[in-house]
This record gives structure tokens, sequence and C-alpha cells, in this order.
């Protein structure tokens, strides 16, 4: 190399280090969510993963209680916070993507609401990073955390982990 080609390659390095630092300023890891009561109002509004669903909940297969699997009456309907969520880089869902599983009564009144949220930041990290809920009927969180139901919650969604523990989004 000359003089001159050595500058010119210093200058091009030298740019190109300036321009990673720039992008990594730009884009930071994604904030954790930590979900409140309010992430869960106006559910029954979202799009829903896949059409209404009734008979036997597949849940009964994997082990009895779950979701009222073994119970054939109730209508099963699954919800997701954000429009067309799909997972991106790494096959996970974005920080901030809640879905909903509603149990209904034949007569309409809902019997569980149970949820998911992507909470990031390594939390439950060896559940892909999301965190469980048990939400009552008005809409209150009842229950909360990684290891919701002695960890029965993470221990099914396995099942799913090649769609991120979803089930019915992939
Ligand atoms: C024994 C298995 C099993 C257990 C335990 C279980 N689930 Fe599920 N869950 C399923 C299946 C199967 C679906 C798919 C929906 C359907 O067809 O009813 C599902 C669906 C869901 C969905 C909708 C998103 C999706 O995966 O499609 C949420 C939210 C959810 N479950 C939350 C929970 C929470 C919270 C717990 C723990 C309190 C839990 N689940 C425990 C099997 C299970």
């Amino acid at each position: 190399m000359t003089i001159p080609t050595i500058r010119l390659f210093i200058v091009a390095v030298f740019c190109g280090a300036a321009l990673t630092a720039c992008s990594e300023t730009t884009n930071p890891a994604p904030a954790e969510f930590i979900a409140t009561d309010a992430s869960f109002a106006g559910y029954a509004a979202w799009e829903k993963t896949t059409p209404e669903r009734t008979g036997l909940d597949p849940a009964s297969f994997l082990s009895g209680g779950a979701h009222d699997g073994t119970d054939t009456t109730v209508i099963r309907n699954m919800f997701v916070n954000k429009s067309g969520a799909t997972r991106g880089t790494g096959g996970q869902f974005d920080n901030g993507v809640v879905f909903l599983k509603e149990t209904k009564n034949a007569d309409g009144t809902i019997k569980q609401i149970l949820a998911m949220t992507k909470r990031g930041n390594d939390f439950n990290k060896d559940n892909g990073n999301w965190e469980w809920f048990m939400v009552g009927t008005d809409g209150i969180i009842i229950d909360r955390g990684a290891n919701l139901m002695g960890g029965m919650c993470n221990a099914c969604h396995s099942g799913a982990k090649t769609t991120d523990f979803v089930f019915t989004r992939s």
C-alpha cells in the first residue's frame, strides 16, 4: 500500500467504527415490559389468534385441570394485544406482546382468564422471558410470576418452545 492508500484505509476503518457505534446508540435493548391491570383492559377487542374453540381443550391431554381443559362445555378464545404480532429476530416475540386465554361457560359468563406477557430483560430467562398471569373476571391481576402454578405454565407451554411458548400463533 502507498502512504495515501493507507491513509484512506485508516479513514475508512475509523468511519466504519463510528457508524457502528452510532447504530448501537440508536438501537438500545428493548425496555423491560412490566404489565399492570391496564395491560389487559379491553382485551375482548384485540385480535384473536385463532377462531373460537370448543370441545376438549388440548391442554387436557397434557394435564387434566389446566385451562379447565377437561370441561368440554367451556368456550375458549385466545387474543393478542398487537395485531399481526409475529416472532422477530431470534424467533421471539417483542417485549410488550401480551397473549390472553379466556374460557367462558356455555351461558357466556367468563370462567377464567390467563395471560402471558413478554417481559424481557432476562426475566424467566429459561422460559422465553415470559411472565404468567391469572386475571380476575373484573380484569384485576390475581397472581403473576415466572413460576405460576408451581411452574406448570412453563412446563406445559414448553411444548410450544419452537414457537416461543405460544401454541396458537407461530
Ligand atoms: C397442561 C398444559 C397447559 C398448562 C399447564 C397451561 N397451558 Fe396455557 N395453553 C395450553 C394450550 C394447549 C393452549 C392452546 C390453546 C387452546 O387450544 O385452548 C394454551 C394457551 C394459552 C394462552 C394463549 C396463547 C397460546 O399459547 O396460544 C395463554 C395466554 C396461556 N395458555 C396461559 C397460561 C398460563 C398463564 C398458565 C399457567 C397458569 C397456563 N397457560 C398453563 C396448555 C397449557
